[in-house]
């Protein structure tokens, strides 16, 4: 895709990346991504905000290029990141007279990362400025959203947020600015689920910090830029502030079909008892859907056989990642079975010291479930029904 003109002297030169489908060698990108990069030219001074992936750093030079860019003064750099970054030492080769712009944390991480000259750095205070001649830009340190560099970076004249991965959508579209909202807000919320829900509290307080700036467009550095910032701002009001809603989530693996079936009565269970349940065989499902649907439920009920003395490994998998996503989550249990004994509750109970959780009587039942351990299953389905009652879930 060729630059656009967003704004007069304000351009998108980023690149497009349609065909990756992983993150960090973790995340599914189902529809690939895009590192949006922003070209601002005032009458005095240039600046790029954050640059692509290393990838696809031609690209971007190939961008500025036709732009006829002959000279830039700064390089924002809003996060270390090196899909942001990557480039940022060919663009320092290419314009010898650039600066990078960025927090000071920023700055010794960019030194450690891609070893950049310190000489070659301009540390920000928070809410400090640079003048390009007729914009201004406003630096805003925002840390831990998602690392501890982080900043948004408001151009005051035009009234653009540029927060880098903060709203952000892994989505490769030709459109600069959202046309399908249902599609970017599915892409909105499996980034914020797998990127930023760690980081809750801090983006909480972040909101609030941005809620006086007066916003015509938040242009963020992956997927499209939105036009009607209420759309995402509403968004990550609900995800992050709203109470869980009355929903369980039932991540299960099941070897020789014992498991399959308790899964498979308990699920019943509890819709008759008015519970929404999302189930997720773990040998199949996108791990992406899986941290979507912890941005919203009040329980988990985790389904496992006992292997070698323990849990499934890839129930532990699934357990570590919902730990280290720190859903809002009220209340965990564990159902399975095992064949002569084993640890895997109290394996699994131990591994989520982050979530703040009520752990409910696990049902563990010895080879194939019998109308006892469905009796069993009933029970705990009530309990939970009736926990989400009192909690006003809904
Ligand atoms: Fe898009 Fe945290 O990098």
């Amino acid at each position: 895709m060729k630059p656009r003109e967003i704004r007069p002297g304000v351009y998108w030169v980023g690149a497009i990346d349609w065909d990756r489908r992983l993150f960090d060698a973790l995340i599914p990108l189902p529809d690939g991504t895009s590192y949006n990069s922003y070209l601002l030219k005032g009458s005095e001074k240039t600046a790029l905000i954050d640059t692509v992936d290393p990838t696809m750093q031609e690209v971007l030079l190939n961008h500025l290029g036709e732009l006829g860019v002959e000279n830039i003064d700064y390089v924002v750099a809003n996060h270390a990141e090196q899909d942001h970054t990557g480039a940022i030492p060919l663009v320092l080769e290419k314009y010898p007279g650039a600066k990078v712009v960025v927090t000071p944390r920023c700055k010794d991480m960019l030194i450690d990362l891609l070893m950049i000259p310190e000489e070659r750095f301009i540390a920000v205070g928070d809410k400090e400025t640079i003048l390009l001649g007729g914009k201004t830009l406003e630096f805003i340190h925002a840390p831990w959203v998602h690392w501890p560099e982080t900043m948004l970076t408001y151009l005051r004249e035009d009234k653009i947020l540029f927060p880098c991965d903060l709203f952000g959508s892994h989505l490769a579209t030709t459109d600069l600015y959202v046309t399908d909202e249902g599609q970017v807000y599915e892409a909105a919320k499996r980034y914020y689920a797998e990127i930023m829900m760690p980081f809750r509290t801090t983006i909480q307080k972040n909101l609030e910090k941005i809620k006086d700036y007066a916003i015509d467009i938040i242009a963020p550095s992956h997927g499209p830029m939105y036009d009607k910032p209420d759309f995402i701002l509403k968004a990550y009001h609900s995800w992050v502030f709203d109470e869980p809603k009355n929903i369980v989530l039932l991540p299960y693996i099941s070897m020789h079909g014992s498991t399959y079936k308790m899964v498979e009565y308990f699920v019943e269970a509890l819709a008759q008892r008015g519970v929404t349940v999302k189930q997720f065989d773990l040998t199949a499902t996108d791990i992406g859907k899986l941290a979507m649907a912890l941005v919203d439920a009040a329980t988990v009920v985790i389904g496992t056989p006992t292997v070698l003395a323990g849990p499934h490994p890839n129930v532990v998998n699934a357990v570590f990642l919902a730990n280290a996503l720190r859903p809002k989550l009220k209340f965990v249990s564990i159902i399975g079975s095992y064949g002569w004994g084993g640890r895997a509750v109290e394996q699994l109970a131990a591994m989520i010291p982050n979530l703040k959780v009520e752990i409910l009587e696990p049902v563990l039942c010895k080879g194939f479930p019998r109308e006892t351990d469905f009796k069993v299953l009933d029970d705990l389905a009530e309990t939970i029904a009736e926990k989400h009652r009192e909690h006003s879930f809904t």
